[in-house]
């Protein structure tokens, strides 16, 4: 017995040595991949950038305040610091939309009161551009966001060949219905087509989020308000959201319930079944995703994904003239052609702003200004709509003591 219990013991002892010396070895060995990790990427200023905020993470680590994850992505050479509380925000940039995008991130990082983390996806050879771009940003702004640019990519299966989306459309038409198995690690994101302007803190849409019920999984903005000009009631061979349909241009997506949701194999099925039937690519299934699906479905205003529609025969978003237009959406080239000079006019007033001046007394005053000058137009008619988010945001923040 008393031989038996020493064993025991000894064992005991044998196995808390081992695992002590194993905890031991881990931990140098998790410190030395960090080091590692950190020599070959100290030559890039984004990463310094990042690698500068790492201190702030662990801050807020040590003071215990756990809704803070230092987890870290790491999907190129790059890291990317993901804090809970930060909003993301992705667009896919292909072709010639590198300009208006990188105004479109403008718009969103002078208004934002949270961290943002940008998800910019393009063709391999705009990476570095669109790298450059940010990090000449003012350091005062570098503050407020963190990016990555991912190359455009498909996920590849069995069931989904990469191949096959690739061969149907232009290669990033459908690149945001895969980010749910691309952002692997990311619980939420805002989507945004390039051509998408925000007039007011992204905090505003993001918030909309809190409005999901159990089942409702992306939110969509409405085609159209007004049956006589909806395309899809009129035009569609294929089936969509409700009455009139859903546009995809600005779009709210819980990618944690995607995943778990038959949103991809849908996808895959409709692409096979509808690719004779289909006008405008991913819109298209999206819509064909909630006609069948439409309990996941959260629709939010016109004002959130404002588009040309809305006002170039009548004002027909009568939430926009109260509230003014949160997220602008230049749908169709508005921004670079005469037909609608006014959102023309709001597109200019961004490019041209540096991210330095005054919200107030550039900003606005200059938006103001091109609008006056604009030739007439229905649009025109309601130009407050497009001003009244910013002046609220410039009251708010003068305000501030
Ligand atoms: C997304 O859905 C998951 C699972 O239901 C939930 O835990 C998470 O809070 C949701 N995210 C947002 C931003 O609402
Ligand atoms: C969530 O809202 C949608 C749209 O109003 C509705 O169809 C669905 O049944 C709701 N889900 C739950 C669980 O209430
Ligand atoms: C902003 O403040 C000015 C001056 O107080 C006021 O005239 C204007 O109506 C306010 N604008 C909005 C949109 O609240």
């Amino acid at each position: 017995m008393i031989f038996r219990s020493r064993l025991k013991v000894m064992l005991f002892k044998l196995g808390l040595t081992v695992i002590i010396l194993v905890a031991v070895y881990m931990y140098y060995a998790i410190n030395k991949s960090n080091e590692d990790d950190d020599e070959p990427v100290m030559l890039d200023k984004h990463v310094e950038v990042v690698s500068d905020k790492r201190p702030v993470i662990n801050d807020i680590e040590k003071k215990g305040i756990d809704n803070v994850e230092s987890s870290i992505l790491d999907t190129s050479n790059k890291r990317l610091s993901l804090r809970k509380e930060s909003i993301h925000l992705a667009v896919v940039s292909c072709g010639d939309r590198m300009e208006e995008s990188l105004v479109m991130l403008k718009s969103a990082v002078l208004f934002t009161r949270s961290h943002l983390v940008f998800h910019v996806f393009t063709e391999k050879e705009n990476i570095k551009s669109f790298q450059e771009q940010l990090d000449f940003w003012p350091p005062d702004y570098q503050d407020k966001f963190d990016y990555e640019v991912y190359s455009i990519q498909f996920p590849d299966s069995d069931k989904f060949k990469a191949e096959d989306w690739k061969k149907l459309f232009k290669p990033c038409a459908c690149q945001r219905l895969f980010l749910p198995s691309i952002l692997t690690d990311i619980d939420s994101i805002l989507y945004v087509d390039t051509d998408v302007l925000f007039l007011s803190p992204v905090d505003d849409i993001w918030k909309l989020f809190e409005l999901f019920n159990s089942t409702q999984l992306a939110g969509l903005a409405p085609e159209h308000e007004d049956k006589a000009m909806g395309w899809y009631n009129r035009f569609a061979r294929h089936p969509y959201y409700g009455e009139l349909g859903v546009n995809s241009g600005v779009m709210l997506m819980n990618l944690t319930r995607l995943r778990s949701s038959p949103w991809l194999i849908s996808m895959h099925n409709y692409i096979i079944e509808y690719k004779l039937k289909i006008t405008y690519g991913d819109q298209d299934l999206i819509n064909i995703y909630f006609h069948y699906f439409p309990e996941q479905l959260y629709v939010f205003g016109c004002a959130m994904n404002y588009r040309a529609d809305h006002c170039m025969y009548m004002s027909i978003c009568k939430p926009a003239e109260k509230t003014g237009v949160y997220v602008l959406h230049g749908s169709r080239r508005v921004w670079f052609e005469d037909k609608q000079p006014a959102f023309k006019a709001v597109y200019n007033a961004f490019k041209e702003h540096r991210l330095r001046g005054s919200i107030k007394f550039e900003l606005l005053l200059k938006l103001n200004s091109l609008l006056k000058k604009s030739p007439e137009s229905n649009c025109g008619k309601v130009s407050e709509i497009f001003t009244k988010q910013i002046e609220m945001y410039v009251n708010s923040t003068s305000r501030q003591p």
